[in-house]
């Protein structure tokens, strides 16, 4: 037996997982949440097909930011589409095909094909040839494609002729029925500059753009993840909200869930039984780098108000900090550097421009009939590594 088996250490190791697969990207959630305005709308567009299938061909091009569910809730509604059609017995194929693993018209039409469990060796046959056996399948079969181009930007540019040929197709006169509609998927409009305008206005006619999440449904969101794939007790609301914060500019899901996911393993790792508040800096630390160049630009009251405010969360171990407690420690700082205090109308100041270099964040809380209390915290950087950095410009000034 070997004196030490690191693989046989991570057995012991107690888990806060209870499936750590839910925070993978390509997890699929059992219930879709804040997207029903789009998946109505969704439905409202293609329901023509269900009532009557073969009377359109529909085009529509999905937007919006990176990680605010554009796939996931396509795959959602293709599972819809795909219920409704077989109550019904119809025959409506949802293929969903990502351009940036797919991205050859080769590749598209394989994938076409597996769906449609056409048997016909695909090698040696051209993409035109396989297009015309795809569209014949279709026809006798009284069938309907929903072709999903997602991430369509990444689609090979010597390959745009079939895009074009796939958009036109059910345009000619040459077919007595509409047999495919194709929903296209990108970040934003600009992303497909290099498409000729013949693919893009067909497409844009209908765009249905996903706007970002709001605070209150990222935690939504990631609170699900954590019910489903966390134990119990291992991640307060109050740290949840901070995870969900840091994406709050972008509304990215999945940025969330991987600072969610890292922070426990982080936490994982040092034996603690729960996420604290230094396992989410150093995991959010990943996603921004400490800005050196702005911080060199505080002057020697702000860096040395900053240090104060990193104490003051090392000592209490608390993340949610009073102005006063904030000031009487930098008042000892001021002491140990035999420096003058500024007034609390400056120090004010500082902590304002601290707050919009992103150095710190506040909160106000309304306590009582009193008075309003402001909270300052500091979420974005793991507190050792901030406090080094400060430490050697304090040095320097
Ligand atoms: N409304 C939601 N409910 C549950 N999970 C969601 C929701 N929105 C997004 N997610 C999850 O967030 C992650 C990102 O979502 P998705 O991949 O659909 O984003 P996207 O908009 O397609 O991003 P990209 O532009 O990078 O392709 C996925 O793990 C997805 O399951
Ligand atoms: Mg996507």
């Amino acid at each position: 037996m070997l004196e030490s088996n690191y693989i046989e250490d991570n057995f012991k190791k107690i888990s806060l997982f209870k499936d750590e697969k839910v925070f993978e990207p390509d997890f699929i959630p059992k219930k879709l949440l804040h997207r029903e305005n789009e998946l109505i709308l969704l439905s409202r567009m293609f329901f023509p097909l269900i009532k009557n299938p073969n009377s359109i061909s529909k085009k529509i091009l999905i937007t919006g930011n990176v990680g605010v569910g554009k796939s996931v809730t396509i795959y959602f509604f293709g599972k819809m589409l795909e219920e409704s059609a077989q109550k019904r017995n119809l025959k409506i194929y949802f293929v969903h095909i990502n351009c940036r693993i797919n991205y050859s018209s080769y590749l598209v039409l394989k994938n076409i094909v597996d769906k449609l469990k056409i048997n016909i060796p695909i090698r040696g046959v051209s993409p035109i040839e396989l297009l015309e056996i795809i569209i014949e399948f279709l026809i006798k079969n009284n069938a309907h494609l929903i072709l999903v181009l997602d991430e369509m930007n990444y689609f090979q540019k010597k390959d745009f002729n079939f895009i074009y040929t796939l958009i036109r197709i059910n345009e000619t006169k040459k077919y007595q029925i509409y047999f495919l509609s194709i929903i296209g998927i990108v970040k934003e409009l600009n992303l497909l500059k290099n498409f000729d305008e013949s693919i893009k206005s067909p497409l844009q006619n209908e765009i249905i753009h996903f706007r970002n999440y709001n605070i209150f449904e990222i935690f939504d969101i990631i609170k699900d993840r954590v019910n489903l794939g966390l134990k119990e007790d291992i991640i307060s609301d109050d740290l949840l909200k901070r995870i969900c914060e840091l994406s709050i500019d972008s509304g990215d899901i999945r940025k969330s869930l991987k600072i969610l996911k890292n922070a426990v393993l982080y936490s994982e790792y040092h034996g603690f039984k729960t996420v604290t508040m230094d396992s989410i800096r150093i995991s959010n630390a990943e996603y921004i780098s400490l800005d050196k160049d702005q911080l060199s630009l505080l002057n020697f009251h702000e860096l040395l108000l900053l240090k104060s405010i990193c104490n003051l969360i090392q000592n209490t171990k608390r993340n949610n900090l009073t102005i006063n407690e904030i000031k009487e420690e930098y008042f000892n700082l001021c002491l140990e550097k035999r420096e003058k205090p500024r007034s609390n109308t400056q120090i004010w100041e500082y902590i304002q421009k601290l707050r919009t270099y992103d150095f710190i964040q506040s909160e106000i809380i309304n306590k009582d009939i009193k008075g309003r209390k402001c909270l300052i915290r500091i979420t974005n950087y793991p507190i050792d590594e901030f406090k080094r950095q400060l430490e050697v410009l304090i040095n320097e000034k």
